[in-house]
């Protein structure tokens, strides 16, 4: 039946690629919930790239989801897409065994799960600017009219050059009606939308609501919610408001810290309505704590004088809005009086907390063996996995 299908079918035929000859295989670097990732050298290109091959069952089942609107194909989303934030997608395909695969560029460096575990040196200096950096990437993918639905740590990584890319397609939408109906729920449970956990109509608010757990996390190394692995956790979301990242970490700029509290918002009309207003707040810490870094002084978490402060990675956005800013500057200058006693001239951190010893010492070691002799996948360290990263397979009925 399959055979008459395809020989009947008016699709064009892709030549099929036999991966095995082309790719020099040098070593596995992933194994995600959908495929197999390779670090391998394409001897038709001759550079070093990553290599996705799609789990054909696991493809289909979640394809078959999609029947009849037309979902387009991870691979063909991919190669579309062109952001400095967001991993380069050279080529797609069929293998000639009929799976899908994908040719990216080999990102050297490490998954943001690793970071957020790790909480060291570069994501102490660096916290916002990468919550930037996949803020901007998000923003780009939803001006293109498509809607993430995975985003979370484990789907971005983080190069050598301390920049962040947002990586897999793989459970990417377009931002049309079909496509926004109640029904899939496909995602990471800790990451998704109440929206979506309810079946209810979804829209690219959800990933605004991923992104915002995201952040909470890179910031605290918590979740906003217990770990969910259960219907009942996830319903969690749903029910119960939660704990201010405010109250976590004293320090946070408060203007960070309502723009995530704002992103988890549980009824969608309450949250952010753009990534792009998201960004606002969080571009205009990042420029106060640029000018903290030039001017090498306390940090200020005042946000009302930065109008003239420009900063090599974001640009400054003049459609500021006072309520947002005015609210924050308030608890700002609040805070300030209470932390003067405590001044710590040269920290520029977001929050000041040190981290531990022993987590510290891990990463320390774990930069000199990256530095040593080329080892075999320098690629994507990732922590133990979290019982709260656990992947929701992608299967209709499925209860969680
Ligand atoms: N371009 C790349 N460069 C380096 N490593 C990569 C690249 N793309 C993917 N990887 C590694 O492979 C892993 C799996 O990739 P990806 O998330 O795209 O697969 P998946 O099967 O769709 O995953 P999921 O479990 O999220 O469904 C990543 O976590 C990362 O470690
Ligand atoms: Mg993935």
């Amino acid at each position: 039946m399959n055979f008459l299908n395809r020989f009947f079918s008016k699709e064009p035929k892709t030549p099929r690629v036999n991966i095995k000859q082309r790719f020099e295989l040098i070593g596995r670097v992933g194994q995600g919930s959908m495929s197999k990732v390779w670090r391998a050298r394409d001897s038709q290109s001759g550079r070093v790239v990553a290599l996705k091959v799609l789990h054909k069952e696991k493809t289909l089942e979640l394809e078959s989801r999609f029947i009849g609107l037309n979902k387009p194909k991870e691979g063909e989303i991919a190669v579309q897409l062109n952001h400095p934030h967001i991993v380069k997608t050279f080529e797609h395909g069929l293998t000639t065994d009929n799976e899908q695969f994908l040719v990216m560029e080999f990102i050297e460096g490490y998954s943001l799960s690793f970071l957020v575990e790790a909480q060291n040196e570069d994501m102490r200096t660096n916290c916002l600017k990468y919550m930037i950096q996949l803020g901007e990437s998000i923003k780009y993918f939803h001006a293109e009219n498509w809607i993430h639905r995975d985003i979370c740590p484990r789907n971005i990584l983080v190069n050598n050059d301390h920049e962040l890319k947002l990586i897999d397609f793989g459970l990417v939408v377009p931002n049309t009606a079909p496509f926004l109906q109640p029904g899939n729920r496909t995602g990471t449970a800790a990451y998704m939308a109440p929206e979506l956990i309810k079946r209810q109509k979804t829209s690219q608010k959800i990933d605004i609501f991923s992104y915002s757990v995201t952040c909470y996390e890179m910031l605290s190394k918590r979740l906003p919610w217990e770990a969910a692995e259960t219907l009942d956790a996830v319903l969690q979301h749903i029910n119960t408001p939660p704990e201010n990242i405010q109250q976590l970490l004293p320090d946070l700029t408060p203007q960070v810290a309502d723009a995530i509290m704002k992103g988890l918002e549980l009824y969608p009309q309450d949250r952010w309505q753009t990534i792009e207003d998201m960004l606002e707040p969080l571009k205009a810490a990042f420029r106060v704590h640029q000018k903290l870094v030039e001017t090498k002084t306390t940090p200020i978490v005042d946000s009302s004088d930065q109008s003239d402060i420009s900063t090599s990675n974001v640009s400054s956005n003049p459609k500021r809005k006072r309520s947002t800013s005015d609210k924050t500057s308030r608890r700002a200058k609040q805070l300030r009086k209470t932390k003067k006693a405590n001044k710590k001239p040269d920290s520029f951190d977001l929050h000041q907390d040190q981290a531990p010893q022993e987590v510290e010492s891990t990463i320390n070691s774990d930069r000199e063996e990256k530095q040593s002799e080329d080892p075999p996948v320098k690629a994507n360290r990732q922590p133990k996995k979290k019982k709260s990263s656990k992947h929701i397979p992608k299967n209709p009925d499925e209860t969680l």
